[in-house]
């Protein structure tokens, strides 16, 4: 067992057995506003999947608050871990593994997930993992399909990530292209704000989107034609002053006119990549990958370029604990248990293969 007085505190508690499909993990994440706890064996099978949306709270202020944010982890994190394990059938002598988010994320609400794990990985003497935040997102696809062939593209959009990833293997990743300024999800976030429809924006401008005609307006698609990075800021500002100069226009024709152009520039831009690497399957992830015309428009575009294309279901788009469980598990057969030292880090970056 490891000795929380020893000389090393930190020193990590080594796997009992093999890493194997039988490896049951609890996954802790709290990097932005869900509270999510999670028991997944093998990287695949979820036992138990437990999120706490705190939007209501956020909601009134139009966007996350930081300080709020860490409050409510600290209210929640207990309950939903319990609600995990009860869900799941498991005990503490259950759990091979506890793996949380480290970052990226902000910081206050991070350290609540990885103090919480890190206890219950002393007190368990099992391991404790650290997970990428991005790397997550690219394992909420291999939860439902984990039959993805590689090389595969990796769309990943996110409240505060735009990223086209070449996935060649599991931990092998390369970055073909990224936002130079807003992420989707922020640009989504930013003109629902603008529109009066509230908070998160993402799902508000979806829904509102349905009744418009999405080729009412003409705007920007920046960059679309050549390359793999992305800009959006130009169309949130070329929203603001349409919406000015023509006060009467209908905010579903809107709406439907902006969804449309981001969708256009992410489906052609991920086209393009998996062309370009000759990729075997395009996969879509991040909390936008829920937008309705997004998939429909992703899947449309597997079909037509040849490629396997996957799409996560809803549920694991979004921030869950579930695709943190299965990474966890996949860093924990690939780089063993992490030290008990290991912090958050709020700029934490995918870790990518040099050229
Ligand atoms: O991955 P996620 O849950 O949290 C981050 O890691 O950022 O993504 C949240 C983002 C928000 O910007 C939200 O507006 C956006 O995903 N989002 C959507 C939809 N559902 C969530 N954007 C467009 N359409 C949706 N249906
Ligand atoms: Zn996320």
């Amino acid at each position: 067992m490891t000795d929380p007085t020893s000389a090393e505190p930190w020193a990590h508690a080594e796997p009992a057995r093999a890493v194997d499909a039988d490896t049951k993990v609890l996954g802790i994440e709290t990097s932005c506003d869900e509270t999510a706890a999670a028991v997944v064996s093998g990287g695949r099978l979820i036992h138990s999947s437990v999120v706490s949306s705190q939007v209501d709270l956020h909601a009134r202020f139009g966007g996350v608050v930081p300080e709020i944010a860490s409050r409510a982890h600290v209210d929640l994190l207990t309950p939903v871990i319990s609600q995990a394990l009860v869900e799941a059938g498991a005990d503490g002598p259950d759990i091979d593994a506890v793996a949380a988010t480290t970052g990226p994320g902000l910081v206050g609400s991070l350290l609540v997930g990885v103090s919480s794990a890190k206890a219950l990985a002393l007190v368990w003497d099992v391991p404790f993992v650290a997970v990428n935040h991005l790397e997550a997102h690219l394992y909420a696809g291999f939860l439902e399909d984990p039959a993805i062939q590689l090389p595969a593209v990796v769309l990943l959009v996110s409240g505060g990530h735009t990223l086209l990833i070449s996935m060649e293997d599991h931990g092998r990743y390369r970055l073909l292209g990224s936002t130079l300024d807003d992420a989707a999800g922020e640009a989504f976030d930013k003109v629902a704000r603008y529109l009066g429809l509230g908070y998160p924006g993402g799902p508000a401008i979806d829904r509102v989107a349905v009744d418009g005609d999405p080729e009412a307006i003409a705007f920007p698609r920046a960059m679309r034609d050549e390359g793999l990075d992305f800009s959006f800021s130009g169309l949130k500002t070329a929203v603001v002053n349409h919406v000015r100069k023509h006060a009467d226009v209908a905010t579903a024709d809107v709406a439907a006119s902006f969804q449309e152009a981001v969708v256009d520039v992410l489906v052609t831009k991920a086209t393009r990549a998996a062309q370009q690497i000759d990729a075997k399957a395009m996969c879509l992830g991040g909390g936008v990958a829920a937008n309705s015309v997004l998939r429909e428009r992703f899947l449309s575009a597997c079909v037509e370029g040849g490629f396997h294309g996957f799409l996560p279901s809803r549920a694991m788009c979004t921030d869950n604990a579930a695709m943190v469980a299965a990474a966890g598990w996949w860093r924990l057969q690939a780089d063993g248990p992490t030290g008990l030292d290991a912090g958050a880090d709020p700029n934490l970056r995918l870790p990518l293969l040099a050229d």
